[in-house]
């Protein structure tokens, strides 16, 4: 059997990125076709532990009270996540002949983990390195989002912010995902305009993975 694609799905939080997953899979499964989606943090050990740091139930005690991990031990813990999340479960379903659509991989360390580790090349070159052993994508899909448009959107959610959903932090990471291509110059990677609403982000997706089948809209 013929492997299946591994597509991808990135942006800033608030971009959508969860809700166009879930509509793409369903896409797939309504068409008869194969589709298994995923995402990172994934449900795996790994992942469920790097959620408790995102929501605050994992903290480093310090001098001045209790901390974050810092960038560097988020960057090894995502980097650990998204190989046992390739080993157990992408690899598998590609070989399967499974299409897998990812909500968020190597793409979100390399521009959270550099941005809070103080954006400097060192920094994003170092993460890279650490994900080197990571499959590439068939296609990756970045949607693009007005930093205050993704916030107005995060503040319709419920619960407290995450760790890295701090607006200014939001406004680094748009920037730094507009120039991502130029940090992975051999993978296929189309910027998505996610300003507007659901189903026009859903149809320029839908145009992009039909052309990544060889087939038309
Ligand atoms: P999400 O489920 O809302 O997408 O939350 C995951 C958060 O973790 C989001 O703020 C992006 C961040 N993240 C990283 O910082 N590095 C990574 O490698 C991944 C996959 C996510």
């Amino acid at each position: 059997m013929s492997g299946g694609h591994f597509i991808v799905i990135e942006g800033i939080d608030g971009s959508g990125t969860t809700t166009q997953c879930s509509i793409l899979a369903d896409r797939f499964i309504d068409k008869g076709l194969s589709a298994h989606p995923t995402r990172e943090p994934s449900d795996g050990p790994i992942g469920v532990l790097i959620r408790q740091v995102l929501t605050g139930r994992v903290v480093v005690p310090s001098r001045e009270g209790v901390r974050p991990p810092g960038w560097a031990t988020m960057a090894t813990l995502f980097a650990s996540d998204r190989l046992d999340h390739l080993e157990a479960e992408i690899l598998p379903n590609l070989d399967n002949g499974i299409t897998v659509i990812c909500d968020r991989y190597d793409y979100s360390s390399v521009a959270y983990q550099t941005v809070s580790g103080g954006g400097g090349d060192e920094v994003s070159t170092w993460v890279r390195e650490l994900n080197r052993h990571a499959r590439r994508p068939d296609l990756t899909l970045v949607l693009d989002v007005d930093p205050e448009v993704a916030a107005s959107r995060r503040d319709t959610r419920s619960g407290s912010p995450e760790l890295y959903e701090v607006d200014e932090m939001q406004v680094e990471l748009a920037r730094f995902y507009a120039k991502i291509d130029e940090l992975f110059p051999s993978d296929t990677i189309r910027h998505i305009d996610a300003n507007c609403g659901v189903e026009g982000v859903t149809t320029a997706i839908w145009s992009e993975v039909m052309a990544l089948r060889g087939e038309s809209v």
